[in-house]
């Protein structure tokens, strides 16, 4: 087991839902959390980042920093999301490797899993059969930063490691109806009906659609725990195993929210892809587990709302 005590670990895109729940977990180990704000360093810059990086010298990085965003936001901006990302992850990884970071972690996402993929979705199923459309740009750009990491490990020796994540919630989530995910869309939209006293809200989609979600900071201890104890070549996928669909969640946020209207659904709109589960396997087999029901991560999620809204990235 690789120890993390007094390691410098340079957590890039700490200020986002990722990188704030590794910020907050990463000194509990004994290391040291090393930063940069986008302000001051952005990452589509090789020379700024390369830079950066060797002014810095970590002993690891976690590359957290990413363009996301929902299925709207990707349909609206597919350049940004393929660009932003390629140059965001190459810049990164080669650089890392370049200075012999002793190990690197990189964020993937479900997403990136072909649409029809079989359930629950096993790392097998990259790359094995077509993308689902509406965020297809997004899955091509982490697909080659997956590559990535495993090509710098098997050309040169590199201890780069790629983590799955299915759907992220938590304290420190964006709150823009624009470009924000599922729950914190909703967590926006049903309280800003509860305070309008709306009688009605519409939802896109079908509200069929079944997907798992994990508490973000569920998701930063398996991080720490990858980083720790995974040498392998093949991604790990870390969710809760656990599916809802997409109506029986907005009337679970209603209920966190207070809001007591009526919940329809719009079939003009996008659904995305139908079912998807990951395989969580071989990240329950190193010992970890979520901690936090659905439930609770809700309440929780929507009482930092409520003392945040400043932080929260909110554009209604
Ligand atoms: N959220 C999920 O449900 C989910 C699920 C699976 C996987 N993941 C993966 O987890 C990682 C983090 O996602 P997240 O949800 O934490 O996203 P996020 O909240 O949007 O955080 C990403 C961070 O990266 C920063 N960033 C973006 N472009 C940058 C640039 N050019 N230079 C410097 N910083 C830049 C962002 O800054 P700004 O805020 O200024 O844009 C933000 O602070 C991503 O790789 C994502 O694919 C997320």
């Amino acid at each position: 087991m690789l120890s993390l005590r007094n390691k410098r670990i340079w957590v890039a895109g700490h200020q986002g839902l990722v990188g704030q729940a590794l910020a907050r977990a990463l000194p509990a180990t004994g290391a040291s959390v090393l930063t940069v704000p986008r302000s001051e360093l952005d990452l589509r810059n090789q020379q700024a980042t390369r830079h950066w990086l060797q002014q810095h010298n970590p002993d690891m990085v976690i590359v957290a920093a990413a363009t996301v965003g929902g299925i709207g936001d990707n349909q609206v901006r597919p350049a940004d999301f393929l660009y932003d990302n390629l140059m965001i992850e190459a810049n990164i990884i080669h650089e890392a490797a370049q200075l012999g970071v002793e190990k690197l972690l990189f964020l993937g996402s479900s997403c990136i899993y072909p649409r029809e993929a079989a359930q629950p979705i096993a790392p097998a199923a990259l790359l094995s059969g077509p993308l689902e459309p509406t965020n297809e740009a997004y899955a091509l750009a982490k697909i080659a930063g997956v590559r990535l990491v495993q090509s710098y490990a098997r050309q040169y020796g590199c201890r780069f490691i790629t983590a799955m994540p299915c759907n992220l919630y938590g304290p420190g989530d964006r709150f823009d109806l624009a470009r924000s995910h599922v729950i914190p869309a909703l967590i926006l939209k049903m309280h800003q009906a509860r305070l309008r006293q709306q009688a009605q809200l519409e939802l896109w989609g079908t509200g069929q659609p079944l997907r798992e979600f994990l508490y973000v900071d569920d998701l930063a201890a398996a991080c720490l725990r990858l980083l720790q104890i995974y040498e392998g070549d093949a991604p790990v996928n870390i969710g809760s195993s656990l599916e809802i669909s997409i109506a029986a969640l907005a009337k679970q946020v209603a209920v966190t929210v207070g809001y007591q209207g009526a919940i329809s659904f719009n079939p003009a709109h996008p659904d995305g892809t139908p079912r998807k589960i990951l395989d969580s396997t071989v990240m329950r087999g190193l010992g970890w587990q979520p901690s936090v029901p659905l439930g609770q991560g809700l309440a929780l999620t929507y009482e930092w709302f409520c003392n945040h809204q400043a932080e929260a990235r909110l554009v209604a």
